[in-house]
């Protein structure tokens, strides 16, 4: 006979129960955390988002830069457009296209799009973090609270350059 002869089950002990009670409750109040702090954790960017195709969203952008290009930097345009305005950027292997001169303290309506795989909007040092994907329009309203010249990196593994995929959004008073 294989099965083991002793008894290996036994009921648990007085501790052990109390551990096992304070794991279900903590697991329980994190669940209910979950949905709640959505709400009131003022913690997700409040995205609308749209289907676009890479043709049409590049488009937009060409537009865009053509309208308030500015400066040029690395060989990427800066462009800074009026407050309250639509402001494009595109993400695609590996730059992020244009770079974006803002205003403090004024709203704009960000686009963020891919042309190609899917890329990480991520924002230093703030902790402002977006998934962008190919085929969809991110669309979040935006107003910058402090000025200065903020990284934009991507952190989503995008292919063998994905470590060179840099850029900034510029932040003025
Ligand atoms: Cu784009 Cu990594």
């Amino acid at each position: 006979m294989l099965a083991p002869q002793q008894t290996w089950w036994k009921p648990l002990h007085r501790i052990e129960r109390s551990w096992v009670l304070v794991a279900f409750v903590w697991c329980i109040f994190l669940t209910i955390m979950m949905p709640i702090w959505f709400f009131m954790g003022r913690q997700n960017v409040p995205v609308t988002t749209y289907r676009v195709d890479a043709e049409t969203y590049q488009q937009l952008v060409a537009d865009f830069v053509d309208q308030y290009q500015v400066d040029t930097l690395s060989g990427v345009p800066v462009v800074e457009p009026p407050p309250n305005s639509d402001v494009y950027l595109q993400a695609r292997q590996w730059q992020w296209y244009p770079v974006l001169k803002l205003k403090k303290g004024e709203t704009y309506r960000l686009h963020i799009s891919s042309l190609d795989v899917q890329h990480g909007f991520s924002l230093q040092p703030t902790n402002l973090n977006l998934q962008i994907l190919p085929g969809y329009d991110y669309v979040a309203t935006l107003t910058p609270t402090q000025s200065g010249d903020f990284a934009l990196v991507c952190n989503e593994y995008c292919g063998i350059a994905h470590h060179l995929m840099v850029s900034k959004i510029i932040v003025t008073e």
